[in-house]
């Protein structure tokens, strides 16, 4: 490891790395690709981000009655998310405290208690041992019934019905680590006076390739105009001009970033574009003035009048383009990645708007829309591109360059949504957890 000096960039530090190379001199950042197909790495990785992070677990509104339960892996461990019967959210391990079988094998659904198929324990969603079969076997102990309930998460936080684990106990506060990412939350939560709830259904995919790709996707407006050209095109076809002059790239701490669209698209409810309708159109209009009348003009602006995507580290998307969702990644080895996404919407809104929102969010980053197969497309094309690694012989060809825009950041200038300064901070972020360099 050597550690460069940059006199002509004061206060941006270089430093190079196994994985990372930033180099304020030349303006030149680098990352190793091995960063993307090492298992090694996916195991640091796992240890030091996954078990220690606060993670994104789901919508509060996934388990809106008591009772209601999701199972879901986080982090590679087996979950359950649930509304227990007096009406708290929790979420469990799902391995029976007995032998550890898989307690909930089911996906979603309402449950009072959990009985495990093996040898019968039953839990109550509340936590509590309340069944055994042939007791009398057991000690008689009361400690014994209590040291056998459901294991919780160690620590669970709500910032705005968006719920986040960790598997860390001393892990530092979610408002810390979330930091100014939670002011780009509460942009989105405060859309409509009832907060927001998950529409049912949930996309569930799995791409051959490693997450961080899908990081850098989310948050590299660079790409937009080549590899969504169908996109772009059908754009055209209904009278809109693209083009994103004012758009930004903002880097925050703990990894976190977002991109703001001054003019990509419109967003149901809020943004209204022709090919949303007329009836859209009034709709849109009497949502911002009730939302200038809740928040005030100059929120109700920032609200109503870009369009964002925002990463929160390490695994969650968000996106308040089109309509609104939220997309978790769950990765399970270096070149494989779950992502499960959710659309959102106001509470409470008119049904021909819903109807809407479903149709225009799905027509774009659905499975099935008009954005997300082209990415899949290109973190998998990148999952089997890097693995033509050059060796050392020819030390540039085994680098990906993420230094565009680091020209204007030098300068002092603001970063533009096609500048890569979100994934520089996502992979600074990275480094200092995964391969801590002096700098
Ligand atoms: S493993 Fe669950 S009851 Fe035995
Ligand atoms: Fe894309």
């Amino acid at each position: 490891m050597s550690v460069l000096t940059s006199p002509a960039a004061a206060g941006m530090a270089s430093s190079a790395g196994r994985f990372v190379i930033e180099d304020w001199d030349n303006r030149v950042f680098r990352v190793n690709r091995e960063a993307f197909r090492s298992e090694e790495v996916f195991q640091r990785e796992r240890q030091r981000i996954w078990d220690h992070s606060w993670l994104y677990l789901g919508h509060e509104s996934e388990v809106p009655k008591p009772n209601d339960f999701k199972a879901r892996n986080l982090g590679g461990r087996p979950l359950i998310f649930t509304r227990d019967s007096l009406g708290r959210v929790r979420v469990y391990l799902n391995a029976c405290p007995h032998r550890g079988t898989i307690l909930c094998r089911e996906t979603e659904g309402s449950a009072r208690v959990y009985q495990c198929f093996y040898h019968a324990w039953t839990f109550a969603n509340t936590g509590e041992l309340v069944g055994i079969p042939d007791e009398a076997a057991y000690p008689p102990e009361r400690s014994f019934v209590e040291n056998n309930g459901l294991r919780s998460v160690p620590r669970m936080e709500n910032h705005r019905g968006f719920v986040f684990i960790s598997f860390d106990p001393h892990v530092g506060s979610l408002s810390d680590h979330l930091a100014e990412a939670a002011d780009y939350i509460d942009l989105m939560a405060d859309h409509a006076q009832g907060g927001l709830e998950v529409v049912p259904g949930t996309h569930l995919y799995g791409i051959r390739g490693n997450w961080k790709l899908a990081v850098e996707n989310a948050m590299d407006g660079y790409h937009f105009s080549p590899t969504h050209v169908t996109f772009v095109e059908y754009l055209k076809s209904t009278g809109y001009v693209t083009s994103d002059e004012g758009g930004r790239a903002i880097a925050f701490r703990n990894g976190h970033s977002v991109l703001l669209f001054s003019g990509h698209g419109g967003r149901v409810g809020m943004q209204w574009e022709p090919r949303f309708g007329a009836e859209e159109r009034v709709r849109t209009e009497a949502n911002v003035k009730a939302l200038a009348g809740r928040v005030g003009d100059a929120r109700a602006k920032r609200i109503s009048g870009t369009s964002r995507i925002l990463f929160v580290f390490p695994n969650l998307i968000l996106f308040d383009i089109e309509g609104l969702a939220a997309r978790q990644l769950e990765p399970t080895a270096a070149g494989y990645t779950e992502v499960r996404a959710w659309e959102l919407a106001p509470v409470g809104e008119d049904p021909a708007a819903r109807a809407l929102r479903i149709r225009v969010l799905g027509s774009f980053i659905g499975p099935g829309g008009l954005a997300t197969p082209d990415d899949v497309e290109a973190y998998e094309c990148i999952q089997r591109g890097v693995l033509a690694t050059a060796g050392d012989s020819r030390p540039y060809v085994d680098w990906s360059d993420i230094s565009r825009g680091m020209e204007r950041e030098s300068k002092g200038e603001p970063a533009r949504s096609i500048d890569e300064a979100g994934l520089r901070s996502f992979w600074r972020h990275w480094n200092s957890i995964v391969e801590p360099v002096s700098r």
